[in-house]
């Protein structure tokens, strides 16, 4: 029997890109994954007649020896979609520019593997379009833009395939907000102030380069979104229900993220007096994601919970989402890091095994 192949084209390659092309490139299996494109902003590996780029572990020496600049997407649509065999996009980047044309490369057969959130989070029509199951469109995995490698979406989906009904899902999606609360709001009373913890979360690299984009809880809320979807409701939007914004409105225009920080535990009161109130109650604070299905809500914001609740226990990072079907009346609790160069790379990687499995030839 001979071997089957795919060819991957992979763009990004930061901190997840680099990851996957490490894992990739060491991956033993019986299906040859040819890589044709290695691709970031400034420098492109790509292979002109479809053969297999020799890459080897040091394939980042290669990668910066080139002069070659990324392929507009245009033009990436074009080179893929004359690949002698099927081909998968591993897309590793955050561009909205790229997403943007998923639904261009999925109608054109070429298959999908991303940790970007963007093209899921948008617009229904764009939603509707990637999931249409159309037999000539290519496959679309994204198990990474919700929990990295934790088994969130792929389970979901097993879920649904199998005639369960999803009731409510509830989580900790994001591990910076993991940290901060899990710091902040503990079983046993302390005294620490909000602010310094994000100045310690931002010190020790758990936030973006500017806090504000992890406190304004967009970033739970596209995860949010994308569950809330495959659960089966048509949410329009990441900003289509109630999100809690933890930047004090005053600082949301400031210009500098030291700026933020240093006004920041001018603000400190209202958060320590809602820890305080939860604390007299035996609870702590959270900030929690939440998609209730019968009743098609869905929000994001701090939330309370007793002692003895597992979210109560969370150390760390890690992030703990749970799920409640038809099925499993008692829920079902995935909990781990939901981020991280090695995990998160493991999840694409993954989806990109599970297209392959599929569309080899
Ligand atoms: N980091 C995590 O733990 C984590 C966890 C879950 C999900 N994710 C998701 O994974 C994705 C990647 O995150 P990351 O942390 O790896 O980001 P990153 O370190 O900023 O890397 C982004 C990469 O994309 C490249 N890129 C951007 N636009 C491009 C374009 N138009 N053409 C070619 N290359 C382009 C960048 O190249 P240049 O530097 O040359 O511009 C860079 O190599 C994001 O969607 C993120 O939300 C990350």
């Amino acid at each position: 029997m001979s071997t089957k192949s795919v060819n991957v084209a992979v763009i990004g390659a930061g901190v997840v890109g680099t990851a996957f092309l490490d894992q990739i490139i060491a991956m033993k299996s019986s299906i040859n994954y040819n890589l044709i494109v290695v691709s970031e902003t400034e420098h492109c590996l790509i292979s002109k007649d479809y053969s297999p780029l020799a890459l080897n572990a040091q394939w980042r020496k290669t990668l910066d020896a080139s002069s070659a600049k990324a392929l507009s997407m245009e033009e990436m649509l074009e080179y893929l979609k004359k690949s002698p065999i099927p081909a998968i996009l591993v897309d590793n980047t955050s561009s909205a520019y790229i997403s943007g044309y998923y639904t261009k490369f999925v109608e054109a057969g070429i298959s999908i593997a991303t940790p970007n959130k963007k093209a899921f989070s948008s617009d229904m029509t764009t939603w509707n379009t990637l999931f249409s199951n159309k037999p000539s469109n290519g496959l679309v995995y994204h198990e990474a833009t919700v929990g990295a490698g934790l088994p969130i979406i792929g389970t979901l989906r097993d879920f649904l395939q199998t005639g369960d009904e999803v009731e409510k899902i509830e989580g900790i999606f994001s591990g910076t907000l993991s940290y901060i609360f899990n710091e902040f709001s503990t079983t046993k009373p302390n005294d620490i102030k909000f602010s310094d913890v994000v100045k310690v979360a931002k010190e020790l690299g758990y936030t973006e380069p500017d806090p504000r984009d992890d406190l304004n809880g967009l970033d739970v809320a596209r995860k949010v979104t994308i569950v809330a979807r495959i659960s089966g409701l048509n949410v329009e939007s990441p900003t289509s229900f109630r999100v809690q914004s933890l930047i004090p409105k005053p600082l949301e225009s400031i210009e500098s993220s030291e700026q933020f920080l240093e006004k920041l535990p001018q603000y400190d009161n209202e958060l320590t007096k809602l820890k305080e109130e939860a604390a007299a109650e035996n609870k702590v604070l959270r900030f929690i994601g939440k998609v209730d299905v019968p009743t098609q809500t869905v929000s994001v914001g701090i939330e309370k919970y007793d002692y003895s609740h597992p979210f109560a226990a969370l150390k760390g990072s890690d992030n703990v989402i749970s799920i409640k079907t038809k099925r499993y009346t008692n829920p079902v609790v995935v909990q781990g890091a939901g981020a991280g160069a090695a995990v998160t790379a493991a999840g694409v990687l993954a989806d990109t095994i599970k297209i392959a499995q599929r569309i080899a030839i």
